[in-house]
């Protein structure tokens, strides 16, 4: 049974960025739930997925250096530990994590066009289809099997996950592996990250119910890595429960067992979630006002899925947050969804007018704290609502 725990109100859609505000966008009310049996966290509206993955797909995996070399270091584990013959990413986005591989062994499947373009031209066999079991049908009447099938922040943006996994598992090959990786829930819940919901991202995975899905296609979790990306993900490494030939490491029990201790199966974990939420919303606004009072500035950095959720969840607009900035040419001069803030090109020194940065890339702290190091010297300081709001003190 799927249980109500929090409304994060009406929210645009979260890639929505129009190169004119309109207060009259499409717009949805963001209800989160918790099923009691499956234990899967999901959020209730479904938009068709042709209107958010379409030929004007803002979000590129290449544009940070964390996600780069995120993506060479899995590249060069996957090589060394299972020698694919043939690699099958799904949501391969800009090629990220397929230009580490040698062309004739990997497909990519992006349904994104624009996205997909920027593979085909680099000469990466690329499908700019959405995964579903005609694709499966049709890539293994050409290929046969496939070794690998990787998957990074795609599955949980698919509505019938059913599919996915039947699709997935009539591609693979008898001792094929299965590696996705996701943001994490019982990250989401440590660092109360609320935004790391929004229309696309349907389902937040736990190993629990990760585990609970596989077992209906007879897949298994093998091992289960801890990443940084994305503010907190789990890699789950996945292989058919008939393949005896590879070991299921103790992490897998390990971090299962951390789950269930931090309250993940249970209703009453997310109520207090919930009840946390609320007190982030009032607490970031009187930060945000009080930097007001003082007639001081702050730019939002990095216009994130993740920020729209906050500013429309807590009603922040340009009065507080003036303009944001972002490094994907696809948003620059755009406003941010359901806001009149506009989103200016990023360029070095872009903080000198400003007194404070509100991070919407919260995720990527590490590499823009590096590149804000003159900032930060000035006396800039960084506003943040993970874990909770506060002035960053660097
Ligand atoms: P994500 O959190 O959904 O991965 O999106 C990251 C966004 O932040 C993306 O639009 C690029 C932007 N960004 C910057 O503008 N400057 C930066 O230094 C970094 C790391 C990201």
């Amino acid at each position: 049974m799927n249980k109500f725990f929090l409304n994060l109100g009406v929210q645009p859609l979260a890639n929505n960025f129009l190169k004119k505000f309109s207060s009259k966008q499409p717009t949805y009310n963001l209800k989160l739930y918790f099923n009691t049996k499956t234990k899967m966290v999901s959020i209730s509206k479904r938009i068709p997925s042709s209107v958010m993955f379409n030929s004007k797909y803002p979000y590129r995996s290449s544009m940070s250096i964390t996600m780069r070399t995120s993506f060479k270091k899995l590249s060069d584990e996957i090589k060394k530990r299972f020698n694919p013959t043939l690699l099958l990413e799904i949501g391969s986005n800009d090629g990220a994590l397929i230009k580490n591989f040698d062309k004739k062994k990997v497909i990519g499947v992006e349904p994104c066009k624009n996205l997909a373009k920027i593979t085909k031209k680099m000469n990466y066999k690329t499908f700019d289809k959405y995964w579903d079991f005609q694709l499966a049908t049709k890539i293994k009447r050409e290929f046969n099997s496939v070794n690998v099938v990787y998957s990074a922040n795609t599955l949980t943006h698919i509505s019938n996950l059913d599919n996915v996994f039947k699709s997935i598992n009539h591609i693979l090959s008898k001792n094929g592996v299965l590696i996705i990786e996701d943001p994490s829930l019982l990250e989401c819940l440590k660092k109360n990250s609320y935004d790391q919901f929004y229309n696309e991202h349907i389902y937040l995975f736990s190993a629990i119910s990760v585990k609970n899905l596989l077992s209906k296609f007879d897949l298994e979790i093998f091992d289960i890595k801890n990443l940084k990306t994305h503010g907190g993900s789990l890699r789950y490494y996945i292989k058919r429960k008939k393949n005896k030939k590879i070991k299921i490491s103790k992490n897998v029990k390990k971090h299962i067992n951390k789950e269930l201790k931090a309250g993940l199966g249970n209703f009453l974990t997310y109520k207090t979630f919930s009840n946390k939420v609320i007190k982030s919303k009032q607490r970031i606004l009187k930060i945000l006002n009080n930097i007001k009072k003082r007639n001081k500035k702050i730019l939002g950095y990095g216009a994130t899925a993740k920020a729209v959720t906050v500013l429309n969840y807590c009603d922040i607009n340009n009065d507080l947050i003036k303009n944001f900035t972002d490094t994907t040419p696809e948003k620059i001069n755009k406003f941010l969804p359901g806001k009149n803030i506009k989103i200016m090109k990023y360029k070095k020194n872009i903080l000198n007018d400003y007194d404070y940065a509100f991070l919407g890339a919260w995720n990527f702290k590490d590499e823009i704290f590096k590149k804000e190091i003159s900032f930060i010297k000035r006396g800039g300081k960084f506003i943040t609502h993970v874990p909770f709001p506060k002035i960053i003190k660097i």
